[in-house]
């Protein structure tokens, strides 16, 4: 299998900040792969380059066979990268299939405008839009709340929400940004279930989340950042034991634990 997405060598700064550091890893179509590290590694901040939210200080990003890290965002969704956002990015006022056609809309070939003055081959894909919304609402098991405001939906429903207009643009790698934080047990559990059924769909998954449980349950591989830096990469078990982790997340236990006394 070819590598789908290739990070090489990427740093990225903020000012003074070092939230990326010489990062580099690939990653083969049709795999799962954690991205993990505490609070604070530069995990968003990797994800916001691979989806061209800023680019990289130092450093390329390939996807497909292309370079990307100078695109504009908005090149990113049609080239086949779609995402969720650790903090959600809901419309809360429209209804939750109006959510999923939004995320349709903007990587339409007619776009929104010739939709919105219904120009000829607009209508045709409007319907189409409409469809795909409609299958993946179906998929994440939302269509009875279809017609809800997004704003009177409860945290677990607005996280598959996102997922599902991720999918609605079919992807080939979908960046989930913490899909589950906030979420309890069982909510938890369905999302790694969802997650392992989108993979067998086909979509190669990026995976940042702080839940071990669902990590390590879903990742072929796993990527971990520590102050930036890539500390380690492996299977879920080569990286549960590996010393540099352990000391990582120990660390960040010890800190706390001070901070708390
Ligand atoms: N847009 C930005 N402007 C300035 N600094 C930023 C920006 N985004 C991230 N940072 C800084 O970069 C570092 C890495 O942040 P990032 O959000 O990537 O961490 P993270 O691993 O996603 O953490 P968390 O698990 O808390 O979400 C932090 O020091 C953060 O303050
Ligand atoms: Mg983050």
């Amino acid at each position: 299998m070819p590598n789908l997405l290739e990070v090489k060598q990427v740093t990225k700064k903020f000012g003074g900040v070092v939230a990326n550091k010489d990062i580099t890893f690939s990653f083969e179509e049709g795999n799962v792969v954690g991205l993990i590290g505490p609070n604070g590694a530069g995990k968003s901040t990797l994800f916001n380059m691979v989806s061209s939210i800023f680019p990289p200080t130092e450093g390329e990003i390939w996807f497909d066979g292309k370079r990307i890290d100078r695109l504009p965002s908005y090149k990113i969704a049609p080239l086949g990268i779609a995402r969720t956002f650790q903090n959600l990015q809901v419309f809360k006022r429209m209804t939750v299939l109006e959510n999923v056609m939004v995320g349709l809309h903007t990587n339409s070939k007619s776009g929104i405008l010739s939709a919105a003055f219904k120009l000829p081959g607009a209508k045709k894909e409007e319907q189409k839009m409409y469809e795909q919304a409609w299958e993946e609402l179906k998929f994440v098991g939302l269509e009875d709340v279809a017609d809800v405001e997004a704003g009177n939906l409860p945290l677990g429903k607005l996280r598959l929400l996102e997922l599902a207009r991720a999918l609605a643009t079919r992807p080939k790698l979908l960046l989930l940004d913490e899909i589950a934080a906030g979420l309890n047990h069982n909510e938890t559990a369905a999302m790694s279930d969802l997650i392992l059924q989108v993979r067998k769909r086909g979509v190669s998954i990026f995976v940042v989340e702080h839940d071990m449980d669902l990590v390590m349950r879903v990742s072929d591989q796993i990527v971990v950042l520590d102050q930036g830096e890539k500390i380690a990469q492996g299977t879920p078990k080569e990286v549960q034991n590996d010393r540099r982790v352990i000391e990582a997340y120990l660390g960040t236990e010890e800190e706390e634990e001070e901070v708390s006394l």
